[in-house]
């Protein structure tokens, strides 16, 4: 384990600001994700580690970050005090904004090369759509914990205006009728292959999953991107689909 660092913890760089505001400059920041990749990222990582933040306190914490990609979630951690492992199947990714950050290594979510229960927190942004084993990956996001240590993990539902990626909103009529519509109109596949890359994963599944875990307590289930009076949203089966966006899900892990 890395030891507790006691400096003074910086604030992020870019903030949101509270409340219905904060959805609002989320979504505006959304709206130029593929021109200006570097606002919304820092703008969201910032926005997510404060959501951590509510469960831990991170200065001096260790922290995985699975599947962090390119790394702002990863120096977002950084930016609050603690230190952050970074770990990526996908070197490309890794290496998207230039140089690889420092503490981030190739390797997979199903097999973290780290022992058990050796981090404080497990922290995994938008990758549990992208894999064919969501109750794995969560074993393995569990098993690095320590007891007392919190998980955090959101992921865009499959039937959110988002939940096909690039392929949105055509996957409302089918996953594989989305990227065959995609290859035809623009000549090359979607990046997000439907049924090996991109899945369709529910809220419901994996609370279901981690509520009959008798290992972790749930903290908190709710739409990431809206206002907190919005949490009633992920009680409502079937509506809870159409309308979380994305389900952030924080839990704690108990032995
Ligand atoms: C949409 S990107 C999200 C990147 C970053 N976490 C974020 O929120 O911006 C999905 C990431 O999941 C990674 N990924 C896919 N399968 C994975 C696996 N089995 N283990 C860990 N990461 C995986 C991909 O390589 C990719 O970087």
């Amino acid at each position: 384990m890395v030891p507790r660092a006691s400096s003074t913890v910086a604030p992020p760089a870019v903030v949101t600001p509270p409340g219905r505001f904060r959805t609002l400059s989320l979504f505006r920041a959304f709206r130029t994700e593929q021109t200006d990749p570097e606002r919304f990222y820092t703008l969201l990582a910032a926005d997510t580690v404060r959501q951590v933040e509510r469960h831990v306190d991170l200065a001096g914490r260790t922290v995985v970050d699975v599947g962090g990609g390119s790394g702002y979630f990863s120096a977002a951690f950084e930016d609050r005090g603690a230190h952050c492992l970074l770990i990526e199947p996908d070197p490309a990714e890794l290496r998207k904004r230039g140089e690889i950050r420092p503490n981030s290594v190739v390797g997979d979510g199903f097999g973290l090369p780290l022992k058990d229960a050796s981090v404080d927190v497990s922290f995994s942004s938008n990758v549990l759509e992208h894999v064919s084993d969501p109750a794995g990956f969560l074993d393995e996001m569990v098993r690095v914990t320590r007891p007392g240590g919190v998980v955090y993990v959101a992921y865009t539902l499959w039937l959110s205006p988002w939940g096909g990626h690039e392929t949105s909103p055509w996957h409302f009529l089918g996953g594989s009728y989305a990227a065959r519509r995609y290859a035809r109109k623009h000549g090359h596949p979607p990046k997000n292959h439907y049924g090996e890359s991109l899945f369709a994963l529910r809220a419901g599944r994996v609370l279901r999953l981690v509520r009959a875990r008798g290992d972790v307590t749930v903290l908190e289930a709710r739409p990431r991107y809206y206002p907190r009076w919005c949490g009633f949203l992920v009680r409502l089966p079937g509506l809870r689909e159409l309308l979380t966006w994305n389900l952030m899900l924080v839990f704690r892990r108990d032995a």
